[in-house]
């Protein structure tokens, strides 16, 4: 049942009222008006719900909210200081990287991830981080382009 739960988000603290079952995309999307993370299948295997937990990316629909603690999570809308794009949102905007647009959260957030563990990835490695994203309109190509721009 619904208990009084504590999150770091984004680098601010949040006290939300939620069932600690719930999904962590659920609360961010709902309860925190957080929709850069998108749902896709709801069952961890699309991507489009990706966030950062403590610098890792991190399917938020599998996670039940109970669970996170006070580990950092890092939404679409934290990854950037308030005035300037991230290096990898610039560089998505700049290849045109979006069709529908609606899996390019997960494919930021997972460049972003990557970059900060490996800043000079090569191409298979950016292949095997963004293996696991799903873009339904085939943007892979300008997808691909934008992750190694980034990387630069
Ligand atoms: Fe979470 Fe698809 S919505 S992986």
């Amino acid at each position: 049942k619904p208990r009084e739960i504590i999150l770091q988000i984004n680098r601010t603290k949040h006290v939300i009222t939620a069932s600690p079952d719930a999904s962590l995309l659920m609360v961010l999307r709902n309860d925190l008006s957080l929709n850069g993370p998108k749902y896709g299948c709801g069952l961890g295997q699309c991507g489009a719900c990706t966030v950062l937990v403590d610098g890792v990316a991190a399917r938020s629909c599998v996670i039940p909210v109970g669970e996170v603690g006070l580990r950092a999570i890092t939404t679409l809308e934290g990854l950037a200081n308030a005035k300037t794009l991230h290096p990898v949102q610039a560089a998505f905007v700049q290849e045109q990287a979006a069709q529908c647009g609606y899996c390019l959260n997960g494919m930021i957030m997972t460049v972003a991830a990557l970059l900060e563990r490996v800043p000079d990835p090569t191409e298979q490695q950016i292949v095997d981080a963004l293996s696991g994203n799903i873009c339904r309109c085939g943007t892979h190509i300008e997808i691909m382009a934008a992750a190694r721009q980034a990387a630069r």
